[in-house]
C-alpha cells in the first residue's frame, strides 16, 4: 500500500476520505491551513481508528499550511516517509468551494483554486510525482445540457467557482498532453451529503450553511428558523429543483477505487468521471424523507429562485460504474439518518 498527499484532508470530504484510504492500508500525509476546517478533525479520526481496533497515529502525518507555499510542499515531497514509503500520489481536495460567495469575491477563487493548484503540480512535477485524483464539481456543466449529464456534456460554468475547476481540469489535460508520465483523474461530484453513521466526522460549515443538507439539519436542530426553498414552479415534478445526492461515504469509497484505477489504468492517463447516484431528488422530497426517517420538523417557506440555480443536475454515471471498481451503495434514508446523526451529537460543529 502507498503513501499518499491528501491536500484539504481536514475538510468535509477530505476527512472522510482520509478514513477511508487509512482503513483501507493506505499512508497518508494531510496538508491544510484550516481555512475552511476544525483542529479537531484528526484527533477524531485517530479516535474512530480505534473504534476500529487501528493506530493511525503511526500512519498521519500532518501539515499545517498552504498549498501556496511551494517551498513547503517541497519539503513535504522530499521528507515526508511513512514506514520509508515517499508520497507515490495527491487527492487534491483543498480549495473554497461556495458558489454564491465566488460571485462577490472572484479573486479570492482564483487565487486559491487556480494558484494552489498551479503550486502544487509543479512542486510535484518537481519531485517526480505524477498521480493525481483532483475534486472537480458537478458546477461545470451547464444549462443546455439535458440530464442526466455524461462526462461528454457541454462545460462552461456559470459562476467563479466553477470556472477555476474547469480551469483546473484544462490545466491537468495539458499536463497529460506534455508529458505521458502524468496520470489523473478528475473527479466531478455531484451534490455530497450525510456523514460517517459514527457521527464523529462530518461537514461543519463555517458560518450560515449554503446547501441544503446542513441547512435542513440546523432547522431541525433549532439553529436556524425556517428553511427557504428557492422557487416552487421549476419545471419538475412537484416545481422545486432536483439534485443528484451522495452520500460522502460513498465519494471517499470512490476516491479509493480511483487511486487503485490510476495504477491499473494502462491506457488513458486522464480520466474525468461524473461521481453521483443517478437519481434527481427534489427539495421537497428530501425535506419530507428527512422528517420521516428523523421524527422531526423542518419548517420551510418559498422564496424566489436563486440567481444561477438550474432546475435539474442530475449525474449520469456510468462510466465511474464501469470503470473504478464502486457503486454507490448508501440511499437517502441513510443519507437522512447519517446527517442528523452528526448534527445531533455535534449541535455546534467539531
Ligand atoms: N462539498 C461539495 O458540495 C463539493 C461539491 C463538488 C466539489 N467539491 C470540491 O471538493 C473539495 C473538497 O470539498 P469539501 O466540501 O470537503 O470542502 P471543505 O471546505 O470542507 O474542505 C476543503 C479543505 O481545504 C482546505 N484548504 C482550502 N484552501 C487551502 C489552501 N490553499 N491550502 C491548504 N488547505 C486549504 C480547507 O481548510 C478545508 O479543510 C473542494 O475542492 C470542493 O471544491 C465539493
Amino acid at each position: 500500500m502507498s503513501h499518499i498527499l491528501v491536500t484539504g484532508g481536514t475538510g468535509y470530504i477530505g476527512s472522510h476520505t482520509c478514513l477511508q484510504m487509512l482503513l483501507s492500508g493506505f499512508e497518508i500525509s494531510i496538508i491544510d491551513s484550516y481555512v475552511n476546517s476544525s483542529t479537531k478533525v484528526l484527533d477524531s479520526l485517530i479516535k474512530l481508528g480505534k473504534e476500529y481496533n487501528k493506530d493511525f497515529l503511526e500512519k498521519i502525518n500532518f501539515f499545517k499550511g498552504d498549498i501556496r507555499d511551494e517551498l513547503l510542499l517541497d519539503s513535504i515531497f522530499k521528507k515526508s516517509r511513512i514506514n520509508s514509503k515517499p508520497i507515490s500520489s495527491v487527492i487534491h481536495f483543498a480549495g473554497f468551494k461556495a458558489v454564491g460567495e465566488s460571485f462577490n469575491y472572484p479573486l479570492k477563487y482564483w487565487q486559491n483554486n487556480l494558484n494552489g493548484s498551479i503550486s502544487l503540480f509543479k512542486v510535484m512535477n518537481q519531485n517526480n510525482c505524477r498521480n493525481i485524483i483532483f475534486s472537480s464539481s458537478a458546477t461545470v456543466y451547464c444549462q443546455t445540457n439535458s440530464f442526466p449529464v455524461s462526462e461528454e456534456g457541454i462545460v462552461a460554468a456559470s459562476n467563479p467557482y466553477g470556472q477555476t475547476k474547469l480551469a483546473i481540469e484544462k490545466l491537468l489535460r495539458d499536463l497529460t498532453n506534455s508529458d505521458e508520465r502524468w496520470r489523473i483523474i478528475a473527479l466531478r461530484y455531484f451534490n455530497p451529503v450525510g456523514a460517517h453513521p459514527s457521527g464523529t466526522i462530518g461537514e461543519d460549515p463555517v458560518g450560515i450553511p449554503n446547501n441544503l443538507f446542513p441547512i435542513i439539519c440546523q432547522v431541525a436542530s433549532g439553529r436556524i428558523d425556517r428553511l427557504k426553498v428557492f422557487g416552487k414552479n421549476w419545471p419538475t415534478k412537484d416545481g422545486t429543483c432536483l439534485r443528484d445526492y451522495i452520500h460522502v461515504m460513498d465519494l471517499a469509497e470512490a476516491h479509493k477505487a480511483s487511486i487503485e484505477l490510476l495504477f491499473d489504468n494502462t491506457q488513458d492517463n486522464f480520466l474525468v468521471l461524473n461521481i453521483g447516484n443517478g437519481i434527481g431528488i427534489s427539495v421537497l422530497e428530501a425535506i419530507n424523507k428527512f422528517q420521516e426517517i428523523n421524527k422531526c420538523n423542518i419548517s420551510y417557506s418559498f422564496v424566489e429562485r436563486r440567481n444561477g440555480d438550474l432546475p435539474i443536475i442530475i449525474a449520469d454515471n456510468k462510466k465511474a460504474l464501469s470503470l473504478l471498481n464502486w457503486k454507490p451503495n448508501r440511499d437517502l434514508n441513510q443519507m437522512c439518518s447519517d446527517a442528523w446523526n452528526w448534527q445531533k451529537k455535534n449541535p455546534n460543529g467539531y
